[in-house]
C-alpha cells in the first residue's frame, strides 16, 4: 500500500491554490492509503514569525485542514516540530547535500531576487528539510501542486544517493502525485502566474474569507480593455479568469462569457460578478466550518497530541533504522 505525505507551511491563512493544489487531494487519498499529513512549522521559521504569529498560524491551519475535511481518525495530521526526529534526518541528509545542487533549485534563486536581505542557510537547505519530512515515513506519493515538482526531484535524488551510499535498498524514491492527472497550478487573480500568499495578498482568494471580501477581490481582478477582432486568444490575466471560471461555475456560464469573448462582446464585470457568488457558493460551507472549530481548543489539542505520537513512531523507527545503516552504534 502506498504510503502518503504531504505537508503545508505555516505562513497564515489557507487560499484556494492551496486547496485546489494539494488539500482536495489529501481528502480523497486518507479514504485508501496510510496518509501522513503535516503542518510545517520548521520551514515558516524562513521569515522569523513572532512566537505569538507562529502559534497562531499553527493553529489556523490544523482548523483549516480539519474544515476542509482531513479526518483525524484516517489520516495522520500533525505538526511537524512535535516530531523532532524530521531535524535528525534533515541534518543527516545535510552531509550529501551540494551546495551547488541547492543553489540551482528554481525557489532558492527565486528568493535570492526576492528577499536579498535574508537569504539564511535553511532557505539554501530548504530541500533537505523537505526531503525528511517526506521520507521519514518512507513516503511513495507526495500530493502537491506543479510548484513542488523540482523539490520532489530532489528528494528523490536524497533518497536514492543514500541508498547508493550505504548499498541498502531502504527508502523509496517518492513522486508527486495528483490522481494521475498533471499537477495543478492555480493563478492569482493579479494577472500574475500563480495564486500565493507570500508575495502579493491580493492574488488570493482565501478560505475564511467572507462573501463581501471574496467580491472585492475578484472585482478587482486583473483584466484588460477586452478583445478588439474575434477568436482572439486570450492574454494570460484573461485565461486565468477563465481558468476560475472553468473551476467554480457552470459549464453554461463558461460557455457563455466564452462565447461573448469571442465576438468581442464580453463585459468583464458581468463576468466577475457571476464568478464571485459561484466562489461564494463553493467557499461558503468551509468558512463555516472554519468559524465552528476555531475556538474549539480542547478538540484541537487532541488532534494534535494524537497526530504527534503517531507520527513519532513511524518517525522514530525509521531514524533508529538510519542510524544502524550509518554506523552510529552501541559500545
Ligand atoms: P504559498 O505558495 O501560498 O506560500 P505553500 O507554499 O505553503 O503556499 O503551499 C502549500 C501547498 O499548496 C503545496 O502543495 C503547493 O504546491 C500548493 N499550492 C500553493 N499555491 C498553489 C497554487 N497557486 N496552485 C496550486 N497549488 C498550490
Ligand atoms: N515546500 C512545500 C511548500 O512550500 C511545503 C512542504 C514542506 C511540503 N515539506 C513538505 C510539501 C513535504 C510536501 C511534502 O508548499
Amino acid at each position: 500500500m502506498d504510503i502518503v505525505v504531504s505537508g503545508i507551511r505555516s505562513t497564515g491563512n489557507l487560499h484556494l491554490g492551496n486547496y485546489f493544489g494539494a488539500i482536495r487531494n489529501f481528502v480523497k487519498m486518507q479514504e485508501e492509503n496510510p496518509c501522513y499529513f503535516f503542518i510545517a512549522d520548521y520551514h515558516s521559521l524562513t521569515t522569523h514569525p513572532t512566537p505569538a504569529d507562529l502559534h497562531s498560524s499553527v493553529k489556523t491551519v490544523l482548523v483549516e485542514f480539519l474544515a476542509c475535511g482531513l479526518d483525524p481518525e484516517k489520516a495522520t495530521l500533525y505538526v511537524q516540530s512535535d516530531v523532532p526526529e524530521v531535524a535528525e534526518l534533515y541534518l543527516l541528509l545535510n552531509m550529501n547535500a551540494y551546495v551547488g545542487e541547492l543553489e540551482r533549485c528554481t525557489s532558492f534563486k527565486e528568493k535570492i531576487r526576492t528577499h536579498p536581505n535574508n537569504v539564511n542557510a535553511a532557505l539554501l537547505t530548504y530541500p533537505t528539510l523537505m526531503a525528511a519530512d517526506i521520507i521519514i515515513h518512507k513516503a511513495h506519493k507526495v500530493p502537491v501542486g506543479k510548484d513542488q515538482e523540482q523539490h520532489l526531484e530532489m528528494t528523490r535524488t536524497f533518497a536514492s544517493r543514500f541508498n547508493r551510499m550505504y548499498n541498502v535498498d531502504y527508502f523509496p524514491e517518492p513522486v508527486a502525485y495528483n490522481f494521475g492527472e498533471d499537477l495543478v497550478k492555480i493563478p492569482g487573480l493579479d494577472g500574475g502566474q500563480k495564486m500565493s500568499k507570500s508575495d502579493n495578498e491580493n492574488s488570493a482568494i482565501f478560505l475564511a474569507d467572507s462573501p463581501e471580501v471574496i467580491r472585492k477581490k475578484v472585482m478587482k481582478a486583473v483584466t484588460d480593455a477586452g478583445p478588439t477582432e474575434p477568436n482572439q486568444p486570450k492574454p494570460l490575466a484573461i485565461e486565468n479568469i477563465f481558468q476560475f471560471l472553468k473551476i467554480f461555475s457552470s459549464t453554461d456560464t463558461y460557455t457563455h462569457f466564452n462565447d461573448l469573448y469571442n465576438r468581442c462582446e464580453i463585459r468583464y464585470g458581468d463576468l466577475k460578478k457571476q464568478l464571485a457568488e459561484d466562489i461564494i457558493v463553493f467557499n461558503n460551507p468551509l468558512r463555516e466550518k472554519i468559524e465552528a472549530l476555531k475556538n474549539d481548543t480542547d478538540y484541537l489539542g487532541k488532534v494534535a497530541r494524537m497526530g504527534a505520537e503517531k507520527a513519532r513512531e513511524s518517525a522514530a523507527k525509521t531514524i533508529r533504522e538510519v542510524r544502524e545503516i550509518i554506523g552510529f552504534r552501541s559500545m
